[in-house]
């Protein structure tokens, strides 16, 4: 039997893994199905809830009282931690990288109404600030857990093995690729060991969305998931299984561009299905292109994981309309 760790209930699974056949007809390639995590539920879901079941899992265990994470003003991942911790009953204090917005939108409107304490800093102060509210947590007596950037630790890249599995119970067929954003690429190497464990050749392929080329997503990618291969005592996977594209993240990290904007609007107006402009939408401006250069082809089967965001369409909306 595989090493587990224990998992807190926070959001709904299943997700919904549906085919997106207008897209399909529209594209004339390969069929494309959807992986709904921007289902998970909690706090307007995404793929960190999916994490945080594992991780908040972890920090109860540890006695934590109150939870740190950290991020970009506008991030999701801070988001679904204040929700996490609301639903858990702890305190949570969020350390966001950048300018405090003049006013609350998006994410960091939620983050807000969720009773999360911000603190807007300087990315190079975003350690120090940690370990400063750490040691006055500790100097009240409260047990601290801090949640590293994307939940981009041990039971997050777990969670991600365990979801190969729930895509393989709702299609029992073999996908020929799942695409995805890649952030810190722990979503990608979860299911990278998953798929292997499964002894699937579906091609685990990452659209880098800014934070790093092809190469340095591709070595965190592969790190994570001998991170998870040690754990459950698997063979450690090689390279070439891993296919990163970093040339659609345009000119940077959450700085979306026409084909973002597009990309947005097709899958809006002809699936009712909303992408994000920081990531899902740059997994998608990068699909669709692999789909017309015919890198997927007519025939194949091809798994989009929508890995959540929305909120962010709102603090883009001067961009988006
Ligand atoms: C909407 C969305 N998609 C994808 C990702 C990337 O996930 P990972 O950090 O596991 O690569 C993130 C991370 O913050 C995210 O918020």
């Amino acid at each position: 039997m595989k090493p587990s760790l224990e998992r807190v209930s926070l959001g709904f699974f299943p997700t919904p893994l549906h085919e997106l056949k207008n897209l399909t007809r529209i594209m004339n390639g390969p069929e494309i199905y959807i992986k709904r995590d921007d289902y998970t539920g909690l706090a307007l879901g995404g793929n960190k809830v999916r994490k945080l079941e594992y991780i908040m899992a972890d920090a109860l265990d540890k006695g934590a009282e109150v939870i740190i994470t950290t991020g970009a003003v506008t991030s999701n991942h801070a988001r679904q931690t204040a929700g996490a911790a609301a639903a858990l009953g702890l305190k949570c204090q969020l350390v966001l990288s950048g300018d405090e917005p003049k006013t609350r939108q998006g994410n960091f409107l939620l983050d807000y109404l969720m009773g999360a304490e911000t603190y807007c800093v300087k990315p190079e102060e975003a350690d120090r600030q940690i370990d400063v509210l750490a040691a006055e947590n500790t100097g009240k007596g409260q047990n601290t857990y801090v949640i590293p950037v994307g939940g981009s630790c041990l039971p997050g890249i777990i969670s991600y093995v365990d979801a190969y599995q729930e895509i393989k119970e709702q299609y029992p067929l073999e996908f020929d690729a799942i695409v995805m954003a890649v952030g810190t690429g722990s979503t990608c190497a979860g299911l990278n060991v998953g798929a292997r464990m499964a002894g699937h050749k579906t091609k685990i392929v990452g659209i880098g969305v800014g934070l790093g080329d092809r190469e340095w997503c591709q070595d965190e990618i592969t790190r994570l998931s001998n991170l998870a291969e040690d754990f459950l005592g698997t063979a450690p996977s090689s390279v070439d299984q891993i296919i990163v594209f970093d040339e659609y993240m345009g000119s940077g990290y959450a700085i979306p561009d026409d084909k973002v904007r597009d990309a947005i609007k097709l899958l809006a107006s002809s699936e009712g299905v909303l992408l994000d402009p920081v990531y899902s939408a740059k997994a998608m401006v990068g699909l669709l292109d692999l789909i017309e250069k015919g890198y997927f082809k007519k025939g194949e089967k091809i798994l989009f994981l929508a890995t959540g965001g929305c909120p962010e369409i709102f603090g883009f909306n001067h961009f988006l309309s």
